[in-house]
């Protein structure tokens, strides 16, 4: 917990879509932050934690950046906020940190980013570009009025900005309105299939955060080329504390079955050994009850 300062909101962006982005004051976890890793948010004493993954942190300015979509009781209550009131409670880093490897200089790290994916995805792709790797961001929005993040003066153009030809980005969105029509695993496959025919940036590696279904596409897509796939599972923690065991993943690990819950194993799970067919149908699950939690509510 935040023992230093209160976690005092000093600044809000409405991303549109029921999307919000606050840079909240929170030294402790600024300071030991790595990409990959998420904190537990108590909005108010009376309310529920909830997990939200690091999107960025400023260490000196001693900030943290969360990026909430107003879906359950305690993500509209977030939304709700302004600049100037304090979250209850701010706790983490918590979650094992990606993990950075270094490629070959002609290769690249493919992150496709589903929508509310990308402000998780922000903090890897910067990681892998400070290490020295290629990063190719394959993003994915419903529409252009919904897309964030992406422009020139914003972070992923900044990125670019900063890392040159050491970024690729490539934008679809669902309706056609910018970039590729689409999904993100169109773009993929290009580049797959362009590797196969041995052309193009060979790509050493897949990182997927965005909607279950889209990650397990990532995932079916990769698994024939024999590419590493990781999907990060934030999306489906409840609690984050180990207890509630919503975030069950069934993962098959030397041809046996085990279960692993994504808010201590993961978020990063290796999305080939996902059994995608037995995990899926939890997260009709996970609606219902975050549809009861908000009825509970009065939401
Ligand atoms: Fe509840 Fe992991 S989110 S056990």
């Amino acid at each position: 917990e935040e023992a230093a300062a209160a976690p005092v909101i000093v600044a809000k962006t409405d991303l549109g879509g029921g999307i919000c982005e606050f840079t909240v004051r929170a030294p402790v976890v600024a300071r030991a932050a790595r990409a990959g890793q998420f904190v537990r948010v108590l909005p108010r004493p009376d309310g529920e934690l909830i997990p939200l993954t690091l999107a960025d942190w400023d260490a000196d300015a001693g900030t943290i950046v969360l990026v909430v979509q107003g879906m359950g009781t305690s993500s509209l209550e977030i939304n709700e906020m302004s600049v100037g009131e304090a979250f209850a409670g701010v706790a983490g880093p918590l979650g094992r940190p990606s993990e950075i490897h270094l490629h070959d200089e002609d290769s690249t790290v493919v992150m496709t980013a589903g929508g509310l994916g990308l402000p998780p995805v922000y903090p890897i792709m910067r990681e892998h570009l400070a290490a020295g790797n290629h990063v190719t961001l394959i993003s994915g929005f419903r529409s252009r009025e919904l897309m964030f993040w992406t422009g020139e003066d914003e972070r992923v153009g900044r990125l670019q900005a900063r890392w040159g030809d050491r970024l690729d980005v490539v934008c679809t969105t669902n309706d056609g309105s910018f970039g590729v029509p689409g999904f993100v695993t169109g773009p993929l496959e290009e580049l797959l299939e362009a590797n196969r025919r041995g052309e193009g940036r060979p790509v050493a590696e897949v990182v997927t955060i965005g909607p279950p279904l889209m990650m397990r596409a990532v995932s079916d897509l990769t698994a024939p080329y024999a590419v590493p796939c990781v999907a990060s599972l934030n999306s489906i923690m409840v609690d984050a504390t180990g207890m509630c065991g919503a975030c069950m993943v069934p993962v098959v690990e030397g041809g046996t079955l085990v279960r692993k819950h994504a808010c201590i194993d993961g978020p990063e799970i290796d999305s080939h050994t996902i059994d995608w067919d037995k995990f899926l149908p939890r997260f009709r699950l996970f609606k219902d009850q975050e549809r009861a939690s908000m009825v509970a509510h009065g939401r």
